[in-house]
């Protein structure tokens, strides 16, 4: 274990949503209202997604750290946070097409319940749609942010495609992977307050915090893909497995096995490979006895150690407690 956790209380989402309440109801309001489409299928599409739910954590990201920098209501973050979960919608739309999932937010997914074609042009209008609303603040440096960060969140899924069946995929490779489809929005959802609060002082910081955070986030998603509950997930488990997909859990347990157990290192490696197993419950099981999940348990643990260290060069407030509180919640998940 390389960190500790202060908080002996952990607090519950809806305690830090209650720190930016005013600020989060205005902007869920606008997640769904900012789209105006005149076609009846992109609203329904974008209504079924945006309605089932979601923790809609990455706005609350935004809330919390313009109200660090700056106490004040702030309309443009606010209609910026509604942006950036717009754009997060767009990620879980495509994401549900390529991986194949049947849910989402505890709702079929777009591609379940109308087909695949419908749910890629979708997603790209979301997409589109968002950049149309960039535009409207009228900076250049928040549209730079924001189509640096789309182009890695893209490629970040690319190569989590090239790797798909890679048996011989590294952690630096789910790293760069990670970086890019995940800890990028959140590194757009923290800068991007700055970039509105005209305070370029603390982007490095905020970055920063973004990366370790997103990157923890992550890390801990696929671990509970291994141990989690589907009903408390809102979507499949033992998806990414049965998609062959190396994430830090079989990249970890295949380079465990490796030497110790050359027979169940060979099924995980060929479960990889081939993806489809008939022996998922035994591979599962592998992936639990190998001791991978305790080291992507620490791994998620320092990179919230680094996010917290990133906040003591932010000012020290309620919302940056709020901010604190948030990484402890997602590390929660694990226990
Ligand atoms: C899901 O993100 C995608 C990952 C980065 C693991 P969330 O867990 O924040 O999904 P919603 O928005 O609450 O549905
Ligand atoms: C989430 O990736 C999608 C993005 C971050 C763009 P995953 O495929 O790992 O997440 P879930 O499990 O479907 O939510
Ligand atoms: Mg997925
Ligand atoms: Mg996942």
């Amino acid at each position: 274990m390389t960190s500790t956790i202060k908080c002996p209380t952990a607090p519950t989402y809806t305690d830090i949503q209650s720190i930016v309440a005013d600020d989060f109801i205005i902007m869920d309001e606008q997640v769904f209202g900012s789209l105006n489409s005149k076609v009846q299928l992109v609203m329904n599409v974008s209504q079924h997604v945006i309605n089932a739910g979601g923790k809609r954590m990455r706005p609350l990201i935004t809330l919390l750290c313009s109200r660090m920098l700056d106490d004040s209501p702030s309309q443009a973050t606010m209609h910026l946070a509604a942006i950036t979960e717009m754009l997060h919608t767009a990620t879980l739309v495509h994401d549900d097409v390529i991986d194949e999932s049947g849910l989402r937010r505890g709702k079929p997914t777009a591609n379940a319940t109308w087909n695949n074609a419908t749910a890629v042009l979708v997603g790209d209008y979301l997409i589109a749609r968002a950049f149309n609303l960039l535009v409207g603040f009228g900076s250049l440096p928040l549209l730079q942010l924001f189509s640096d960060g789309t182009c890695d969140i893209a490629e970040g899924e690319v190569l989590q495609l090239q790797h798909q069946h890679n048996p011989n995929a590294t952690e630096a490779d789910y790293m760069s992977i990670i970086d890019g489809k995940t800890s990028r929005l959140f590194m757009m959802a923290t800068q991007g307050a700055a970039i509105l609060q005209n305070q370029p002082q603390y982007l490095e910081a905020l970055g920063r915090f973004g990366q370790h955070f997103g990157n923890a986030f992550q890390i801990i998603d696929d671990v509970l893909d291994y141990s989690g509950d589907s009903d408390t997930m809102g979507k499949n488990l033992g998806d990414d497995l049965a998609e062959g997909k190396p994430t830090l859990p079989t990249i970890k347990a295949l380079s465990l096995l490796k030497d110790s157990e050359p027979a169940s290192f060979d099924k995980l490696r060929i479960a990889v490979q081939t993806g489809k197993t008939d022996q998922t419950e035994q591979i599962i099981d592998l992936v639990h006895r190998s001791g991978a999940l305790e080291y992507c348990k620490d791994r998620a643990l320092e990179e919230t150690a680094l996010a917290q260290t990133a906040l003591e060069a932010l000012p020290d407030n309620r919302y940056r407690e709020g901010l604190y509180q948030l990484t402890q919640m997602a590390s929660a998940r694990l226990l």
